[in-house]
């Protein structure tokens, strides 16, 4: 990243924050400035009145007292008072004295810009003679106001100076308690980029950050449980495989070696092999494509009463050989449902299966359907086996958990079978679920929705 990039945040949000505050701090100066000017020059033309009606006075004053004569050095210490060029003309027109010294005793008056003139009049009210005033920068009035209006502009322009300077740290400050934050969550994802799913970020405060922080967090935790079960399913699924190939691979050594014939038992030995590492893959595939919701259902409808007799009827053999009492019951009147039956009748022969398998001699398997208060079905398959503890009763729906760990494929499945149930349930809309208690028996049942 460029270490002034317009897109970083901080940068961006000091740009705002010197906008802001020139737009507020600045007409707040010019209209200061302004206001101050005008009553400096305000204040400094009262002044003037003042000076200049005194300035009249003195002069029809040293008039009476000694007719003029010193008027050459008075003229000019009068004109610094009032900040003026002064020149003086008597009743005649001709000019007295000039404060600028220009225009000589004894002359006509000048015509000057922007001059007004003052009556200088005795105490009993004879004209004596007229000021004209002139304006003069070279004056030290006119230089003093200027210096007011500087030093006002000067001391302005330091206080917008430093609550500029202020208000950037603050917000220089602010943007980096914002971006402090997004920075270690940007960081984090790079290294979860990497491969390093252990990367967390450190929630100190509340607020939207510590949401954000809580938030990456979180998706950070479930990326990491992702990937283990990922990493735990290939181990299970090779472990798994692994059984049947070796017994497989012993089979067709013996057979090429001549250590056993291939007689008509040794090659259904094989295929029974074979078989299972078929049925073994079709289950993961099921499962992935539930998994993935990308299992293609072929809905149609449903009488789930005739579909649960035809599954019974197909395990009564397997039934009497183990010597277990198989039933099927039906109560009330359940309605046709909606539903891919060849997958349907895959989970009921999954549960039958299962409570034939873990249920012994002498005990019996009871399948019952019946409509459900939401106005579903619900079929329940109940056994008198050895039942599920409690610690196992919450994890049978997982993908290769068996209750009993140290069981071989001798003697069970993969653990697939209720995993794969509960996701095709799942996908018609129903619930699937299981009570049991260990040496009683278990009771596992599903329900499906009434068509919509
Ligand atoms: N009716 C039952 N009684 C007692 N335990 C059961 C019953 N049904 C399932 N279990 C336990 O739950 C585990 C998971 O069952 P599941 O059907 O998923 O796998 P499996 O039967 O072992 O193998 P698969 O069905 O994949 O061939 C079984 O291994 C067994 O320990
Ligand atoms: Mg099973």
């Amino acid at each position: 990243m460029k270490r002034f990039d317009l897109g970083r945040v901080w940068i961006r949000q000091l740009l705002f924050a010197a906008v802001a505050i020139a737009v507020a701090i600045g007409p707040v100066v010019v209209l200061a400035h302004g206001v101050a000017t005008a009553q400096i020059q305000d204040y400094i033309s009262h002044r003037r009145q003042a000076a200049e009606f005194e300035a009249g006075q003195v002069i029809a004053a040293d008039a009476q007292m000694n007719g003029w004569s010193d008027i050459g050095q008075l003229l000019p210490r009068l004109a610094q008072v009032t900040g003026e060029r002064i020149v003086l003309t008597n009743a005649g027109g001709q000019v007295v004295a000039d404060s600028a010294q220009q225009v000589k005793p004894g002359a006509k008056a000048p015509r000057l810009p922007d001059a007004h003139q003052l009556r200088i009049v005795s105490p009993t009210g004879t004209l004596l003679g007229v000021a004209t005033l002139t304006p003069s920068p070279a004056l030290i009035n006119s230089a003093s106001r200027n210096n007011f209006a500087g030093i006002v502009a000067d001391a302005l322009l330091v206080a917008a100076g430093a609550s500029f300077v202020v208000a950037l740290l603050l917000s220089f400050v602010l943007s980096h308690t914002i971006t402090g934050p997004i920075t270690a969550v940007i960081s984090a994802a790079r290294k979860l980029q990497r491969g390093d799913l252990g990367a967390r970020v450190k929630v100190a405060a509340s607020g939207e950050l510590a949401e954000l922080a809580h938030s990456f967090n979180a998706m950070a935790d479930g990326l990491d449980e992702a990937n283990q079960q990922r990493q735990q399913m290939v181990a299970d699924v090779a472990h798994e495989l692994r059984t049947p190939l070796t017994i497989l691979r012993g089979y067709l050594e013996a057979l090429a070696d001549g250590v056993i014939a291939p007689t008509p038992d040794a090659l259904r030995g094989v295929h029974t092999e074979a078989v299972h590492l078929q049925h073994l893959v079709e289950d993961l595939q099921d499962l992935a494509l539930a998994e993935s919701k990308q299992l293609v259902m072929d809905r149609t409808a449903v009488e789930v009463p005739g579909l649960v007799r035809g599954i019974v009827d197909g395990f009564a053999l397997q039934a009497r050989e183990k010597n277990i009492d198989l039933s099927a019951a039906f109560e009330g009147q359940v309605p046709t449902i909606t539903g891919d039956a060849r997958r349907l009748g895959e989970v009921l022969r999954n549960l039958v299966a299962n409570a034939l398998a873990y249920t012994p001699a002498g005990g019996r398997v009871d399948v019952r359907v019946r409509p459900t208060q939401e106005g579903g079905v619900e079929v329940a398959v109940a056994d008198t086996g050895i039942g599920i503890g409690p610690q196992d009763l919450a994890n049978v729906f997982e993908r290769f958990y068996r209750t009993d760990k140290s069981r071989t494929r001798a003697t069970g499945g993969a653990g697939l079978g209720l995993t794969i149930a509960k996701r095709l349930v799942e996908a018609h809309g129903g619930r699937i679920g299981v009570e049991s208690e260990p040496g009683r028996g278990s009771r596992f049942w599903f329900t499906l929705p009434a068509p919509s």
